[in-house]
């Protein structure tokens, strides 16, 4: 089970001044299990672990039919359409995957995610030499980013394989009824899975959104699923700061956000969760950055980062707290050897494990930035395997809706995102937004 440990906070916030936040989150819980608050018509998140179940055997079918014809599967898709797959592939997947891939065992990338005119070349050149299929996903089915690589990807799949064997190497994954992406995706035929009403973007990696270019990557998702499920459990069956880590989690720093400690840096230990942090950016600042409200989300890969973040972590202004993931036990284990001139003085070192090290960087740490007056919530995963990682996605939803609710927004819409994009419409001529265009060219 993952744990989170709590005891470097004493010095940064009272017990009573915690006692206050498991008001709110008391609060927030019931508002939030009795489907009673804000943005109450996007919690179908809740129960995707249980509802999975009948759905994941087929969604493994399909993922295996497309890895057969494969070397390479893009993923199309931007914000909480691919971030939730690239973590959990990234933290589970081989490091070196990109180097040794073929058909049958594919390599998952990712397009539609920005709009780098580079990277689409580049990838249209690989992709020339390569044997590879299609996943693209908008929940919406209009957002522009992924609209443009599907349609010029789309272009390339059908000059390289023909139309007719295109249909088989596409599947998309959008609304049941609306949006672009659906009107087009049943005018070519193309296998389709459907996201939800009631799950936003962000909250997606646990439906086929995330579970097929998941499973596409040879990850388990029966384990993934069932690491969430367990933890869909504790999160239902318990309402107290102690047995709810997702309540815990909220509680706490909420407690260092109202004692003026508005950022959260999320370290990870290891370069394969680099994308987790990403995915967790993604998911609580988006959902709780409104109203001119919210702790912002940031995040470090250490012990990379000590050597470039780290002297401001330590040492910068004081308005910022740690949540360090450690994972505790590596799937492999690679030990330091001795070396006979040990000319750079580390044959102390001889026999230990590379996680022994990392371990030692991550307790010391901890204590050098205590030192530095950094407030640290710790929360440590036994090991990186589908089922940790299930459990540890489905805490972090469960405790960002807790959250949001606790400072009183709803956690579940974005309205800031759609400024950016009127005022790119307005700047590309598209119809209808000729007056904007206007006052938007006068300001520039
Ligand atoms: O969390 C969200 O809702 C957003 O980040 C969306 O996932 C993102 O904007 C992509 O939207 P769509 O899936 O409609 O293309």
């Amino acid at each position: 089970m993952i744990n989170i440990i709590d005891n470097n906070l004493k010095a940064f916030v009272s017990d009573k001044e915690i006692d206050i936040q498991k008001d709110k989150a008391k609060k927030a819980y019931s508002q939030l299990i009795s489907r009673g608050y804000k943005g109450n018509d996007f919690l179908g998140w809740l129960y995707l672990p249980k509802e999975n179940i009948d759905i994941l055997d087929s969604i493994k079918d399909r993922a295996k039919s497309l890895a057969k014809i494969s070397e390479l599967v893009v993923v199309i898709g931007i914000g909480g359409s691919y971030l939730g797959a690239r973590a959990v592939i990234e933290a589970l997947g081989n490091s070196m995957s990109y180097l040794d891939y073929s058909v049958g065992n594919p390599l998952v990338i990712y397009a539609g995610h920005h709009i780098g005119e580079d990277y689409m070349t580049d990838l249209l050149s690989i992709l020339d030499k390569k044997e590879y299929s299609l996943i693209v996903i908008s929940k919406s089915g209009t957002t522009t980013e992924p609209a443009i690589a599907f349609r010029i990807l789309k272009s390339h799949l059908e000059e390289k394989y023909g139309k007719f064997e295109s249909q088989n190497r596409i599947v998309a994954i959008t609304d049941k009824s609306k949006g672009a992406l659906r009107t087009l995706a049943d005018n070519e035929n193309y296998d389709t899975y459907s996201i939800a009403d009631d799950v936003g973007g962000r909250f997606s990696v646990l439906t086929p959104v995330g579970l097929l270019p998941i499973s596409v990557a040879g990850i388990d998702i029966l384990e993934l699923n069932r690491g969430a499920l367990d933890m869909q459990k504790i999160c239902f069956e318990n309402q107290d700061f102690e047995n709810n880590l997702a309540i815990k989690y909220a509680v706490l720093r909420n407690a260092l956000y109202a004692k003026n400690y508005k950022i959260e840096v999320l370290v990870n230990y290891l370069p394969s969760l680099t994308y987790l942090t990403e995915w967790w950016k993604q998911l609580y600042g988006e959902s709780e950055g409104k109203d001119k409200k919210g702790i912002f989300p940031a995040g470090v890969s250490f012990s990379t980062d000590l050597h470039s973040m780290g002297q401001y972590i330590q040492d910068g202004e004081r308005h910022l707290f740690e949540t360090m993931l450690w994972v505790k036990e590596s799937n492999s284990e690679l030990k330091i050897t001795e070396d006979d001139a040990n000319l750079d003085g580390l044959n102390f070192l001889s026999g230990k494990s590379i996680n022994e090290v990392n371990e030692k960087a991550y307790l010391g740490t901890i204590l050098a930035h205590n030192d530095g007056n950094v407030p640290i919530i710790r929360i440590e995963i036994p090991k990186l395997t589908p089922y940790y990682l299930g459990q540890l996605i489905y805490f972090f939803e469960f405790a960002c809706a807790i959250s949001g609710y606790m400072i009183d927004v709803n956690p579940f819409d974005q309205p800031g995102v759609e400024d950016y994009k009127n005022n790119m419409f307005a700047l590309l001529n598209k119809p209808g937004f000729e007056d904007l265009q206007k006052r938007l060219l006068e300001r520039l």
